[in-house]
């Protein structure tokens, strides 16, 4: 696992981004792993700008986000596909029909989970990775005791984690408990995997998977076992490692 720590959020961001324009400039057709959260809207800005610029296209490239609120639809502004059109697809020159976001309001989310999977092998996996990182160490939203092989599925959020998401929700909104998540088997076959963290409250997330034992508790130690694994992240949340 390589890691890069950097002075502050926007350096990661701008680091995260040059990755990904990097990874563009060298194959035009990229399958693209995507997050949502806080975390990487400036980089989504940052790709926005270079294409802009004509830097890089998003015209050849297929997307696939890791997770998606399970009761929530496509059109509802807290849905994570709602998200991306916001933050990223509705700025960029991608043909929307190869982006792909689990489906929330699948009538059978279990088959939707298999469907995901073969969706993503059948673009012929996914190049490059972008994950955040919960103040529990989830990774898209496996949450605290997943599989380290699991494969796309319908996963029960945790209190921390709804918590910690309640900030994006009104008060009184529903506010899905379940989610459909790439699993960490999924996250795992990406050929490169790049984490973003920022923040103090990531410190232990970051201890825990740069230093800790590889275990179901900390999913993201799973990174430990990939072979072309980045973590970009600043002095705030690099500063509990030794
Ligand atoms: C989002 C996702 C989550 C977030 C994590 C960090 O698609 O998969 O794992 O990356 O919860 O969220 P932020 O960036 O808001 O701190």
């Amino acid at each position: 696992m390589q890691i890069v720590i950097l002075k502050n959020s926007a350096e990661v961001a701008e680091y995260g981004a040059n990755i990904f324009i990097k990874q563009l400039q060298s194959k035009a057709d990229s399958v693209l792993g995507l997050a949502t959260g806080s975390t990487p809207v400036a980089l989504y800005q940052g790709l926005i700008a270079a294409m802009k610029s004509e830097k890089i296209s998003f015209k050849n490239v297929t997307t696939f986000n890791l997770d998606e609120y399970l009761g929530l639809a496509d059109t509802h502004p807290q849905s994570y596909r709602y998200f991306m059109n916001e933050q990223l697809f509705d700025h960029v020159d991608i043909n929307k029909a190869n982006t792909h976001v689990p489906p929330g309001d699948a009538e059978n989310p279990i088959e939707a989970c298999v469907g995901y999977e073969e969706q993503i092998k059948s673009a012929g996996g996914i190049d490059i990775q972008l994950l955040g990182i919960g103040r529990n160490g989830h990774i898209g939203f496996n949450e605290p005791s997943s599989g380290l092989m699991s494969r796309t599925r319908v996963k029960t959020l945790t209190k921390a984690t709804i918590d910690d998401n309640a900030r994006f929700f009104a008060e009184g909104e529903y506010q899905p408990h379940l989610s459909i998540t790439m699993g960490i088997g999924t996250i795992l076959d990406a050929k490169k995997v790049v984490l973003l963290a920022t923040g103090e409250n990531k410190a232990d997330a970051i201890l825990a998977t740069v230093e800790g034992a590889l275990r179901a508790s900390c999913p993201a130690s799973a990174l430990q076992l990939h072979t072309n694994a980045v973590l970009v992240i600043d002095e705030a949340a690099a500063s509990k490692l030794s």
